[in-house]
């Protein structure tokens, strides 16, 4: 069997011109224009490249974006007199600091003092906990952006056993939350976890995001399951590859995500339908 690919890229374009429509029909209607501010601080070559692709997609839809590139010197303090200038900017909707940030900055600390509705990355503690309870107001983008992917691929988790491989608090924990919101049985796997391979092994829905090459063997994989590869490492050759053995897992799998090409454009599309909401939130 061959799994059938994902195709990402197509519905995250699918996705951005819904955005590009809503955002073209509050214009007519005399609603702002929404408005995302994106904060990179240092140069991480990896990061720069996912800025620039979310300015693009801003771009695209008709989203002003506004862009903040910070030395790597920025301290603390200067980094969050900016977050408290922007939350208190009536223009400016949504508000992203790409992390990593540098070591000497407390990430959390920073992500605390954006306020919730500005906050279009779903990771203050208080998205967190709405999300936690079943009332989600700003849902991190890639976990929502995979929820997307399987309801366009007619995949519902109700009932379905899913594992999650990585337990980061940008793509295992929250994706944990959305599969129990959507009523699958949830496993998260992390560095602690005895008998990865049966784990994986027993996974209907099976999504991976630890970020390391080829960590999950195709072979554990059971036949018939849905695969979300989150990981995007850069290997010495320059290619893109995902946390999946990609070969051997899409002759297991139904359905597999490929790397690029899968999650990666559905965390772009959901950060513009956050911001999106962040403006109606506004209105
Ligand atoms: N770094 C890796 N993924 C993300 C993301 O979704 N949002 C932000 N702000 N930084 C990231």
């Amino acid at each position: 069997m061959t799994a059938q690919l994902i195709n990402g890229k197509e519905i995250s374009q699918q996705r951005l011109a819904k955005v590009a429509q809503a955002v073209e029909k509050r214009a007519a209607d005399g609603l702002h224009t929404p408005c995302l501010a994106v904060i990179l601080v240092g140069n991480d070559p990896a990061s720069a490249v996912y800025v620039r692709n979310k300015k693009l997609a801003c771009e695209k839809s008709g989203i002003k974006s506004l862009s903040y590139e910070l030395p790597a010197s920025t301290s603390q303090e200067e980094l969050l007199g900016l977050v408290v200038e922007l939350n208190e900017n009536s223009k400016v909707d949504g508000i992203l600091v790409q992390l990593p940030l540098p070591p000497h900055i407390d990430s959390q600390a920073i992500l605390e003092h954006i306020l919730p509705h500005k906050d279009v990355d779903g990771f203050h503690p208080y998205n967190v906990g709405r999300l936690a309870v079943k009332m989600p107001l700003m849902r991190p983008c890639t976990p929502k952006g995979v929820m997307t992917l399987l309801e366009a691929y007619g995949v519902d988790p109700k009932g379905k056993k899913a594992v999650i491989v990585g337990a980061s608090n940008i793509v295992g924990r929250p994706q944990a939350l959305e599969l129990l919101l959507a009523r699958a049985t949830v496993t998260v796997c992390h560095s602690a976890t005895q008998n990865l391979s049966e784990e994986v092994g027993a996974a209907d829905i099976l999504v991976v995001g630890v970020g390391i090459p080829n960590f999950v063997k195709g072979e554990w994989i059971k036949p018939g399951a849905v695969v979300i590869d989150v990981g995007i490492n850069r290997l010495e050759n320059g290619s893109l590859c995902g946390d999946v053995e990609f070969d051997a897992a899409k002759e297991r799998a139904a359905m597999i995500t490929p790397v690029p090409g899968g999650v990666g454009p559905m965390t772009i599309a959901t950060l513009l339908e956050n911001t999106l909401h962040a403006a109606e939130l506004h209105d």
